[in-house]
């Protein structure tokens, strides 16, 4: 079953947020293995772009070595805010010498939706998270879900590969904690 969250996206507004200006490089790239991860596989399976799950997953050390539904979920969820504060990044270095004024101005959008996007996944969602509180984890994670949305819809062709795979992938983590045997009910 696919998670419905992913089609009706609640976060349309765009946002204009002055960026942070130390921002903290943290490396979300995903290294290319070939040998296939069976629990991620397993798992992946039931979201809704397992492509994209199983590439993410099997390239990051952390989720190669765990066998544990909510330590994969939770692994998923640093991945989603390092990918979200490594796009804030990259645009913020693109928009260094933008002059177009459209350009400039769809990046700074992009830039407040990651901002916004990853101090929510941080600041809430992961401690929603340790408490067992996976549908408001969920909540939190889908303003990474809209923002890669938003951001994509500026029609910005800047780092289109890395929007989407954020896109896609917020997704996925929304299908993996509802997989999640229900925590706390707040
Ligand atoms: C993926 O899911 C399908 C349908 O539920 C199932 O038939 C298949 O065996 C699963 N594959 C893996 C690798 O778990
Ligand atoms: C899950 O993560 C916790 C904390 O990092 C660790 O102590 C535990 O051994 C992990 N469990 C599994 C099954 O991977
Ligand atoms: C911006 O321009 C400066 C000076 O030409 C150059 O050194 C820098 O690499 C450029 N930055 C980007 C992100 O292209
Ligand atoms: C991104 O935008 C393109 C059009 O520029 C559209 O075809 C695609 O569906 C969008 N993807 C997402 C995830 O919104
Ligand atoms: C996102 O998912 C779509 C649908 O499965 C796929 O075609 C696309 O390649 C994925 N994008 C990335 C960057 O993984």
């Amino acid at each position: 079953m696919l998670n419905p969250t992913c089609f009706y996206l609640p976060f349309l507004m765009f946002f204009i947020v002055v960026p942070l200006l130390s921002v903290n490089q943290s490396s979300a790239t995903a290294t290319v293995n070939n040998d296939a991860v069976p629990f991620i596989r397993k798992s992946c399976n039931g979201t809704e772009y397992p492509d994209t799950c199983i590439y993410v997953l099997e390239g990051d050390p952390r989720s190669r070595t765990t066998t544990d539904l909510k330590n994969l979920t939770r692994i998923s969820m640093d991945i989603v805010y390092e990918e979200a504060i490594e796009l804030k990044s990259l645009f913020i270095k693109a928009g260094e010498n933008a002059t177009d004024p459209v350009l400039k101005m769809n990046i700074r959008s992009c830039i407040g939706e990651f901002d916004i996007g990853s101090y929510h996944v941080k600041t809430y969602g992961i401690p929603y998270f340790e408490k067992g509180d996976y549908a408001n984890a969920n909540s939190q994670i889908g303003y990474i879900v809209g923002g890669s949305s938003n951001c994509n819809d500026t029609g910005t062709k800047l780092f289109n590969k890395e929007v989407e795979t954020s896109f896609n992938f917020s997704c996925n983590v929304l299908d993996l904690l509802s997989m999640l045997p229900s925590g706390t009910n707040v």
